[in-house]
């Protein structure tokens, strides 16, 4: 069965504790946090205190996804603001440091994954996957909500899956980017253990129920 990891970044701001009580009597599995910085990505969303926000009320694994340059100047801040999973950006970090800044990670408490941009081999992750708890696979390029998914994901996705089975290793690979009910299934059949949705979820007249509705289709 596949994770569900809702996105908040395109829902309703000024209704953020309701969005969080919802998705905590939903059957989310993960609440995923869109950091941008509008330098690593052309955007800017929110950052700590709104992650503190948010862990105030969660009753859910907070999975924060890091769209910043120099992820490593900040990771003591979310964790202390209560970050379950921190996600940093291949792209984000210099390659000699990047082990270590993994490594600071799993220090904290918070369980390290990487991510990589639509653009990025996906071999660029081998050298790391012992450091890590879990890829993402990003499906569009990331900044914003509402894109169109990228096909050649799925075979991304497979690349991986099978270079983790192949070594033996149980690492989680997560897609974020266009994922919805009707490419849901074959991203679990790819591979993919955990689906990051934001628009389809919050854009629908139940949220809930879509989360209800998408889970359904992984099982
Ligand atoms: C994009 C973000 C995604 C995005 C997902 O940069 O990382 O998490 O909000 O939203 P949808 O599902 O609308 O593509
Ligand atoms: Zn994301």
């Amino acid at each position: 069965m596949s994770l569900i990891a809702p996105s908040i970044l395109n829902s309703d701001f000024l209704l953020l504790g309701d969005t969080v009580q919802m998705l905590n009597e939903s059957e989310t599995d993960w609440i995923h946090l869109d950091v941008m910085d509008g330098s690593f990505v052309p955007n800017i969303s929110f950052g700590i205190p709104i992650v503190e926000a948010v862990k105030k009320t969660a009753k859910k694994p907070l999975d924060v996804h890091l769209m910043i340059v120099n992820p490593e100047k900040y990771i003591e801040g979310f964790r202390q603001a209560g970050a379950d999973i921190i996600n940093i950006h291949y792209e984000a970090c210099q390659q000699k440091n990047l082990k270590s800044i993994l490594r600071t990670i799993r220090d904290t408490g918070a369980r390290p994954a990487l991510a990589i941009k639509p653009d990025t081999p996906v071999s660029a992750v081998f050298d790391y996957a012992e450091y890590i708890d879990m890829v993402l696979v990003m499906s569009v390029f990331p900044g914003f909500g509402g894109q169109q998914f990228m096909e050649e994901s799925y075979e991304r996705i497979a690349r991986l899956r099978s270079f983790f089975n192949d070594n033996n290793m149980d690492t989680l690979i997560q897609v974020d980017g266009g994922v919805s009910p009707g490419n849901i299934a074959r991203l679990k059949s790819a591979g993919a253990d955990v689906m990051v949705v934001g628009s389809v979820i919050f854009k629908s007249a139940s949220p809930s129920n879509t989360i209800s509705e998408l889970k359904s289709l992984v099982r």
